[in-house]
């Protein structure tokens, strides 16, 4: 497995066992597993101004940190749909939500705004390409619904 996808899986090790010092905790841990410096400084990233002060930099840092986020929102957007499925599920949709303030509250808007700003994307083309990422492995994460 490639970097990124290795700390895609990786980024919440902390989360389970230590919610209270998720993104501070991870280091110890994988510091005594002898990962390298860069492995965990992007792990560290992605809760940048939520629970850590390490900024993401790389453009993977940036990419986990904003996306981490927007795939929290698009996955509730489609599960609050008929066919519950990220396949037929429209940019314009996860806007909404995104606007609607109770819905998927745990979901920091800001953090997609500054992180979709940091990757100089616009906020409707960081939303399309998350939708098409996630319609690839739509079966995996549960997000295949009743759409075939
Ligand atoms: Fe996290």
């Amino acid at each position: 497995m490639d970097k990124w996808g290795i700390i895609g899986l990786v980024h919440d090790l902390d989360y389970e066992m230590y919610p209270e010092e998720h993104c501070k905790k991870v280091r110890s841990i994988l510091k005594e597993e002898n990962w390298p410096e860069s492995y965990i400084r992007a792990i560290v990233s992605h809760g940048w101004k939520l629970c850590s002060d390490v900024e993401p930099v790389e453009r993977m840092e940036n990419v986990l940190y904003a996306i981490d986020e927007l795939t929290g929102l698009i996955n509730a957007t489609a599960l609050m749909r008929p066919s519950k499925s990220v396949m037929d599920l429209e940019v314009k949709s996860v806007v909404k939500k995104m606007k609607s303030k109770g819905f998927a509250a745990g979901v920091n808007r800001e953090v997609i705004i500054e992180g979709v700003q940091r990757l100089n994307m616009e906020l409707n083309q960081a939303i399309d390409e998350t939708i098409k990422g996630m319609r690839k492995v739509a079966e995996e994460i549960g997000l295949k619904g009743t759409v075939s």
